[in-house]
């Protein structure tokens, strides 16, 4: 390979005014796996986007996000504001690392212990009728999540973050992003949802900080109150980014592991198995349950529900040997770095004994199911705290029947999910 940088990748031309976007958006992944296997590990989509699937090449992407690249993107087309970005992102990055710092064991164990709780009334609200499983357990992450920021001020907060990510929804889904200034019923419907947040965020903030502090801190709200120097747009910004963050895709992660066990009862088995050393209501260490660990991280392998993720340049620089101008936008894929025969034994098959043996450790930069770098998911450790312990009540204290799951394919959309999965659930005796 040349070291010369060269000015732009080589990719398909597409047709006239609307490029590529028509055919990728009538099969995504088809136009991804297609176009790779024509171009190589680096092609152009248009004239500012580049696609990469190199994972030490996208490593150095992730890598050199808040500095080369900006990792913020907006469900609506601004002006793009390097310098905005920049102050926003340090005053988010100073927010995230209180948070994270202050964000310690007893806080997490006492979240867990509520977490079960939620569960199971999410679960019990419809038992023994077939339910749409990603709905389900949007409501599920929807009230987890609120907890985990909101403790006791949770209440009302998971409808306003699903009436916000649902206005989000339709302008995100869309390859093309809409002018904020459009006259559109869409876009005035999502900024009537992002104030509504702002406005219930802010006085949830404004009515625990006229309270005594606690002595131990209960949730996030309780542990950024106590860090000196931080605004209350700081705060906000940060609860709001996280309710909005962890709303559909840990519930994507969630609905894929349920479909997973419905559709391989050995596994359902072997989690099950695992399950029933504890009594039901228990909150094990992750550490004891390995089996249940290892198939949430080969469906997060298989599924990742960020699928698609990308980066913007803030500056003129490079990327490998590909020039860059400020604006111009990277992508990749995890979903297809997880299944590179080049990075994976049996890429596309469900193998979670891959965790467990240590011989077989994944290649250097190609698990990438919560992104990596400094804005590396802020929620991993919680994300898969959530996920296997749910696993575990399921497998614990549920029976799932879902006949026709093995119909339900995956949808390449804002998130990867199974499409029009559902299930019921019944108590196991
Ligand atoms: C299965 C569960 C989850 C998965 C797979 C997941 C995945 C991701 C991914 C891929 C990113 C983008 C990372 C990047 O751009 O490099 C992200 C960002 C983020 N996630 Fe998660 N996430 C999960 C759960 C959670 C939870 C439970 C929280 C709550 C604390 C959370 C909060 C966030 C936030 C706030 C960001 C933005 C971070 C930043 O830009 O600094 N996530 N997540």
């Amino acid at each position: 390979m040349s070291t010369k940088t060269s000015l732009r990748p080589p990719g398909p031309k597409g047709r006239l005014l609307v490029g590529n976007t028509v055919e990728y958006d009538r099969d995504r992944m088809g136009f991804l796996r297609r176009t790779s296997a024509e171009y190589g590990d680096v092609f152009s989509f248009d004239s500012r986007t580049i696609v990469v699937f190199e994972p030490d090449l996208v490593h150095e992407l992730l890598a050199r996000t808040n500095g080369d690249f900006s990792s913020e993107s907006s469900a609506v087309a601004t002006r793009f504001d390097a310098e905005r970005s920049a102050e926003d992102a340090e005053l988010w990055m100073a927010a995230r690392r209180a948070g994270w710092r202050g964000l310690n064991r007893a806080t997490a164990q006492a979240h867990a212990i509520r977490l079960g709780a939620l569960f199971e009334r999410t679960i019990e609200e419809t038992l023994g009728q077939p339910v749409d499983v990603l709905a389900m357990m949007k409501s599920f992450s929807g009230r987890a999540t609120a907890d985990f920021c909101l403790g006791p001020d949770a209440g009302g907060m998971p409808e306003v973050i699903a009436e916000n990510t649902a206005a989000i929804e339709p302008l995100s889904g869309s390859s093309q992003l809409f002018p904020a200034w459009l006259p559109s019923k869409r876009i005035a419907r999502f900024r009537r949802a992002r104030d509504h947040t702002l406005d219930s965020i802010t006085a949830r903030i404004r009515r625990r900080a006229a309270e005594p502090a606690p002595a131990e801190a209960r949730d996030l709200l309780d542990v950024l109150l106590a860090v000196p120097g931080l605004s209350e747009l700081q705060v906000q910004r940060l609860i709001r980014g996280i309710l909005l963050a962890a709303f559909g895709v840990p519930a994507a992660a969630m609905t894929w592991t349920v479909w997973t066990l419905t559709t391989r009862p050995d596994l359902w088995d072997r989690v099950a198995t695992e399950a029933s050393q504890w009594d039901g209501a228990s909150v094990p260490p992750l550490s004891a349950l390995p089996q249940t660990e290892a198939v949430v991280k080969e469906v997060l392998r298989l599924w990742p529900p960020t699928w698609l993720m990308g980066r913007i340049a803030l500056r003129p620089t490079t990327l490998g040997q590909w020039a860059l101008q400020p604006e111009d936008q990277v992508m990749f894929s995890p979903y297809l770095i997880h299944r590179d025969p080049r990075w994976w034994t049996d890429p596309d098959e469900m193998h979670p004994e891959r965790w467990l043996d240590p011989a077989m450790t994944p290649r250097r930069h190609s698990y990438l199911p919560f992104g990596a770098g400094p804005r590396v998911c802020v929620g991993t450790q919680l994300g898969m705290l959530q996920l296997t312990l749910a696993t575990f009540w399921l497998a614990r204290n549920y029976q799932v029947s879902a006949p026709a799951a093995a119909r339900s394919g995956p949808e390449f959309h804002n998130l990867l999910v199974p499409t029009g999965f559902t299930a019921s659930f019944q108590r196991s005796s």
